[in-house]
């Protein structure tokens, strides 16, 4: 605690800060309100004990200063016997408290200063305390989108979350499943509870059915004991099955049957374990398709369809891309303006055939490329031989396998003109082997400018 002793009795002043230093503050000393308000100015201070009663600014003077300049400085009001209205006065407008100046009021002082030192600590823990929580709540709920299909996905997310309803997340590769998974679970009643995932498509048949059952002491080989399964380690938490869709179908029966009645045997076993345990399933093979060519039994689809949640390509919520990058970012610490706007763009028109996983590499890859630099068209994978090298007429670029959209290239290619021209139209139009008139008909249509807006004025090199 860095306390200020003011009182216009100088030798006073003197006396109570060199008693608050006796007691293990740190305290200086001046002789008036205006000196005061000098020294606080210079900052570092915790606490003002200040005599109510001196020439202007007196002590209400200087609490009324305080107040509104330095809210988070306590004052303690020092009065002559018998002041006490001006001291409850000095309350109403925001003193810590205040002392009457009789024998051992420095003591008194000394009590309030440790109270207040103890209160602020605790509100720093308060605060250190509710921003950690805060930070374990947007942790809780990471899935970043904006884009309307992104909501809508979020939105059923959350109504669904917080029933016991089975759940089928879809998409394609990278594009959430197992962040839907593990923020559907935060965000229902068994967040407390376990949360178990095994992945289907990684184990063979054989090793699944224990992974998932369990087994019982000398089931098979090598099963010197009895073993729970993952059924069992989800009780009252959530099992997450990803890649259902490679369930082998002599498991596919008895997995329906665990998940209709909670209850299954262990391998090798004949004695029922009964679990509860809420089951989200996710997959980006078309289950549909394999119910008609019976590799995938209709009536599990049915039972792990109940509640189907799509999460869109992100070539299809470019939208999305923006924030998305912005998350990334800040996730490898870096600034959220590390990136130009002509790499944005081309990230907002690239079609990501590795959705959200291949955006996260991408930015990952270009932050070591660009280092201390920010990131450029030039440090993006996809756009590799994409950026026209000096105007050259030879530079064709390749359309990638899942084919690219002209129009978004075009207006990609003019912003980037008129950026490189630094705003000069002549210079873009010249840039893209355009006249002018066709750079602005090409500019309005792609809304880049309002229509008719000057086509011969010059305005140029704005
Ligand atoms: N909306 C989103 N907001 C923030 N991060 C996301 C979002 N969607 C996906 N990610 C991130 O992208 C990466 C891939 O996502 P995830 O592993 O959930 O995809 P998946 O659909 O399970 O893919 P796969 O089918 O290959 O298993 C993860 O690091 C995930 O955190
Ligand atoms: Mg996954």
């Amino acid at each position: 605690m860095n306390v200020l002793v003011v009182d216009d009795e100088i030798k006073n002043a003197e006396l109570v800060a060199a008693e608050l230093r006796d007691a293990g503050f740190t305290a200086s000393h001046v002789g008036g309100g205006a000196e005061a308000l000098a020294k606080l100015e210079t900052g570092g201070f915790d606490a003002v004990v200040t005599d109510l009663r001196m020439r202007p600014p007196d002590g209400m003077a200087l609490l009324a200063t305080i107040r509104e300049r330095w809210p988070a400085i306590s004052v303690i009001m020092m009065t002559a016997y018998g002041a006490l209205e001006t001291a409850r006065e000095a309350l109403k407008h925001g003193a810590r408290d205040y002392v009457e100046k009789e024998r051992d009021y420095v003591d008194v002082i000394v009590r309030i200063l440790r109270e207040d030192s103890e209160s602020r600590s605790l509100k720093s823990a308060n605060a250190t305390l509710s921003a950690t929580v805060e930070s374990l709540r947007r942790d809780a709920l990471p899935v970043v989108g904006e884009a309307p299909a992104t909501r809508a996905a979020l939105d059923l997310a959350r109504k669904v979350a917080v029933t016991d309803s089975t759940v089928l997340l879809r998409g394609e590769s990278g594009t959430g499943k197992d962040l839907f998974a593990r923020t559907l679970h935060a965000l229902s009643k068994r967040s407390g509870g376990p949360w178990v995932k095994v992945n289907c498509g990684a184990l063979p048949e054989a090793l699944l059915e224990s992974e998932l059952f369990g087994h019982e002491k000398g089931a098979f080989t090598g099963a010197v004991k009895q073993k729970d399964g993952r059924f069992e380690d989800a009780h009252r938490g959530t099992l997450f099955l990803d890649e259902i869709g490679e369930m082998p179908m002599s498991l596919q029966v008895k997995l329906l049957q665990a998940i209709e009645e909670k209850t299954f045997t262990r391998v090798g076993g004949n004695k029922p374990v009964t679990v509860d345990v809420r089951i989200i399933t996710a997959t980006n093979r078309p289950l549909e398709e394999m119910v008609k060519a019976r590799t995938f039994r209709e009536d599990l689809f049915f039972r792990l369809n109940v509640f189907p949640i799509v999460l869109p390509p992100l070539r299809e919520r470019p939208g999305d891309v923006p924030r998305l990058v912005e998350h990334v970012l800040r996730k490898q610490g870096a600034p959220a303006d590390k990136i130009d706007a002509a790499a944005l763009r081309a990230l907002a028109g690239y079609s990501f055939p590795g959705n959200v996983r291949e955006l996260e590499h991408t930015i990952e890859r270009a932050l070591i490329l660009a280092g201390a630099d920010a990131i450029t068209t030039e440090h993006l994978s996809f756009a590799q031989g994409a950026a026209p090298q000096g105007g050259s007429a030879s530079w064709i670029p390749t359309i990638p396998p899942e084919g690219l959209s002209l129009e978004v290239l075009e207006k990609e290619l003019i912003l980037q003109a008129l950026e490189r021209a630094a705003g000069n139209k002549s210079a873009a139009a010249r840039l893209l082997g355009l006249t002018r008139r066709t750079l602005y008909s090409r500019m309005e249509k792609h809304g880049l400018r309002a229509p008719g807006e000057g086509d011969d004025a010059e305005g140029e090199g704005e």
